[in-house]
């Protein structure tokens, strides 16, 4: 194990063993410079090195953040789902987008209308983005709607992180050879259906044509850019009207372009909200479906292909930059429980316009706001007083009532009173140990990867995690 490595695991113990908080970012801080002096000593000017090690003291902190069940953290998110646009071309029953408009204003608070802009992104990336190991470039809406993505896509790839797209990719006039070129590694096709009518009765709107189409589209111009990537996944949603394709479906897929083929289910229960003709596949057949399920090629390994040099004033000082905490905002006289949600530590949302949701569960009205913050501000988002509060009202629930007695519920955030058996972030643990697993030049990843101890150490350890270690 190189010294890099060693000095991380030590980081790692010291998560374990820290009780103090202003002592346990002293050791930090002070690992952190003997790291930032190996890097240099060792490799010099390089930089993708020293981003790594930022990510890995960044998921460290965050550990400790969720250990102690913190509500004020100094750690940025480990992975984040963003979304390029605030709309869609589909408007799919129970979607933000659905068709349905009467049902979308009874039940969600609006998004602010928009594309994300580069500014937007940049402030997102600058503002802690960087940390990330995941980047999920949909979230709400239709990444490809935006001519952007495949920049942004590239920014993140740049920035080492492995990046996905869920699209409809119902789109005239894609541009495949700009997805190609932007290094996605995995592309997510949404399309539930063979023939017109059983997709469409999901995806109101669609053109299945188009999207096997672009598929194909898609899958030459990586043979002639000589790309394995992205892999091209078909995420085929099971409702009732649409599990009689689903045989063909498995047949046709590989002859298309896709590299991969799964059937899931669909939830039928926030569709049937809004349209009551979407029913629900029996588990029985969800299960024969997912048995149909194909890998026709690996998803390859992941590569930084990105330029990181317009990055790296912003790494050099970041690596150099101790953490600061305000003592203040870690007073242990707190009892806290072990409750915790690993999105409001590990994860993030940000939408088109900037504005930061904990998770991907919609804003619902009459339940309490989803909004923390947005990046357009000066404050860091992910620590504003909405945050803070919704990590309380969990790890703290009695301070948390006690404090919030009288206020008007649905000021209150609806973490407070999330009901959903608080769902993995798809960009959580799981996923960075898939980083750990699946890149490639990343001395720091191959490290961890050779280490049961450490591995644990650093990607093991939540409450909820997916823990892959024991797969
Ligand atoms: C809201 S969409 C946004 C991205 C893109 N427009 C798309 O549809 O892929 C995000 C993900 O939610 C999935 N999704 C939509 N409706 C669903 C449902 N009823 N049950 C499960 N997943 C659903 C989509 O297939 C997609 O993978
Ligand atoms: S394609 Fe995606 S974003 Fe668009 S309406 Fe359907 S689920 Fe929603
Ligand atoms: S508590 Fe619920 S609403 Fe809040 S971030 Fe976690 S899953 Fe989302």
């Amino acid at each position: 194990m190189s010294d890099i490595v060693r000095a991380i695991h030590v980081l790692f113990d010291a998560v374990e063993n820290a009780t103090d908080v202003p002592d346990f970012f002293a050791t930090v801080n002070s690992l952190k410079e003997r790291a930032h002096g190996i890097v240099q000593k060792q490799s010099g000017d390089a930089i993708s090195i020293h981003l790594d090690v930022l990510k890995m003291f960044n998921l460290a902190v965050a550990k400790f953040h969720y250990v102690h069940g913190h509500d004020s953290v100094v750690s940025s998110p480990v992975g984040f789902m963003m979304d390029p646009t605030n709309n869609c071309n589909l408007g799919c029953p129970g979607c933000w987008n659905s068709t349905n408009t009467d049902f979308v204003n009874e039940h969600y608070k609006k998004l602010s209308p928009g594309v994300m802009k580069e500014d937007t992104f940049t402030a997102f990336i600058r503002n802690g983005g960087h940390l990330s190991f995941n980047a999920h470039l949909y979230n709400y809406s239709e990444p490809f709607l935006n001519k952007k993505t495949p920049e942004y896509i590239r920014m993140c790839n740049a920035l080492r992180m492995k990046t996905l797209v869920s699209s409809n990719l119902s789109l005239p006039k894609l541009d495949v050879e700009a997805i190609v070129a932007s290094g996605l590694d995995q592309v997510m096709v949404a399309s539930d259906g063979i023939r017109q009518e059983t997709y469409e009765a999901y995806r109101r709107g669609g053109d299945v044509e188009l999207v096997f189409d672009n598929v194909r589209r898609l899958a030459a111009a990586k043979k002639k850019m000589g790309s394995d990537t992205p892999h091209i996944l078909w995420q085929y949603l099971l409702f009732a009207h649409n599990e009689g394709d689903v045989p063909e479906a498995a047949d046709m897929a590989e002859s298309i372009g896709f590299n991969e083929v799964r059937f899931a289910e669909g939830l039928a229960t926030v569709a049937n909200v809004d349209d009551v003709g979407v029913d629900a596949s029996s588990s029985e057949v969800i299960a024969e479906a997912a048995k149909l399920g194909a890998v026709f090629q690996q998803a390859p390994r992941v590569n930084f292909v990105g330029d990181l040099e317009p990055w790296r004033d912003m790494i050099v000082s970041a690596s150099r930059d101790s953490f600061v905490v305000n003592a203040a905002d870690y007073v242990e006289s707190d009892v806290r429980s072990d409750e915790r949600c690993d999105w409001l530590y590990l994860g993030t949302t940000v939408d088109a316009v900037g504005d930061i949701r904990p998770c991907c569960i919609p804003d619902i009205i009459h339940t309490g706001p989803m909004k923390m913050g947005t990046i357009r501000s000066n404050e860091r988002a992910f620590n504003t007083g909405a945050y803070n509060a919704a990590r309380r009202s969990i790890s703290n629930r009695g301070a948390y009532e006690k404090e919030t007695l009288g206020i008007d519920p649905l000021k209150k955030p609806f973490c407070a009173k999330c009901d959903v058996g608080r769902p993995l972030p798809q960009v959580g643990l799981g996923a960075v140990h898939d980083w750990f697993a699946s890149v490639n030049g990343s001395e720091i990843a191959t490290a961890i990867s050779g280490s049961s101890e450490v591995l644990a150490a650093s990607v093991g350890w939540s409450q909820h995690a997916a823990n892959r270690l024991e797969a």
